[in-house]
């Protein structure tokens, strides 16, 4: 039986004031929590959310990561750097970067790639853009984008990573996919893993992301195929976050 995971994904929000007040309140609150609880945080801030976070049972992670390890790379941090503040998680493929930041389908490949070579859980990001879901080609971006992953880390790597089904058209939008909508894509990505090795399919856990809120959460992580959610606004409400993950059971 899989565990469910439910990781927060601040974005670029907040202040360190504000994120002080939010894990304490996080924290507080993890007495009835039997999920798995992470957040991902600005880099800027790592070091106060590892300081915070030292002792609880809330993981802790950052929202991409460079290629490289180190050397002349002007903006980017590095794996190493993020073993030195404890990172567990690391965010690769969100669809902000992919759309906004230009990150093709082969850099969050590498990114992943760099995130498990410095012994972090890579949390992959797929996902389709809603001309993409009308156009009834959902499962063809979402298995390509799987695909850069499998072709450059093998499919055994999977073992060690997480994945994040989140549709585009579903991300801070107040849309969510339905519970059906999102296990089918679920089950998809199970399946694909599942043809080149059952058991990795079996293991590895897959989040839905996209406007999920204390409201829907239970629904969503209820389905077969859904193992957590990846929340980005309702992660900066210590209420709401927590919500989320009573809900995951
Ligand atoms: P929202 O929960 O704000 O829709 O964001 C989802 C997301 O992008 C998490 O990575």
């Amino acid at each position: 039986m899989r565990q469910v995971l439910v990781a927060g994904n601040w974005k670029m929000n907040g202040s360190r004031e504000s994120i002080k007040g939010l894990l304490d309140g996080i924290k507080a609150g993890m007495g009835d929590v039997n999920a798995q609880v992470a957040v991902c945080a600005p880099y800027v801030y790592l070091a106060d959310v590892q300081a915070q976070l030292a002792g609880s049972n809330i993981g802790f992670g950052a929202q991409d990561i460079a290629t490289e390890d180190s050397g002349a790379y002007t903006g980017e941090v590095s794996g190493p750097m993020l073993n030195d503040f404890g990172c567990q998680y690391v965010i690769v493929g969100h669809s902000e970067r992919r759309s906004l930041f230009c990150e093709a389908d082969e850099d969050t490949a590498r990114k992943f790639a760099a995130a498990r070579r410095h012994g972090m859980t890579p949390i992959l990001c797929v996902g389709e853009s809603l001309a993409e879901r009308e156009g009834n080609v959902t499962e063809e971006v979402v298995a390509r984008q799987l695909d850069a992953v499998i072709a450059l880390e093998g499919v055994a790597a999977l073992n060690d990573a997480v994945i994040a089904y989140e549709p585009v058209w579903a991300i801070g939008t107040g849309l969510t996919a339905s519970p059906e909508q999102a296990q089918a894509v679920h089950a998809f990505i199970r399946a694909k893993i599942a043809g080149l090795d059952a058991a990795v399919a079996e293991k590895v856990q897959i989040l839905y992301g996209g406007s999920m809120k204390p409201g829907n959460a239970a629904e969503l992580i209820a389905q077969p195929d859904i193992d957590g959610g990846l929340i980005g606004g309702a992660a900066l409400v210590a209420d709401d976050f927590l919500g989320i993950c009573r809900a995951g059971g």
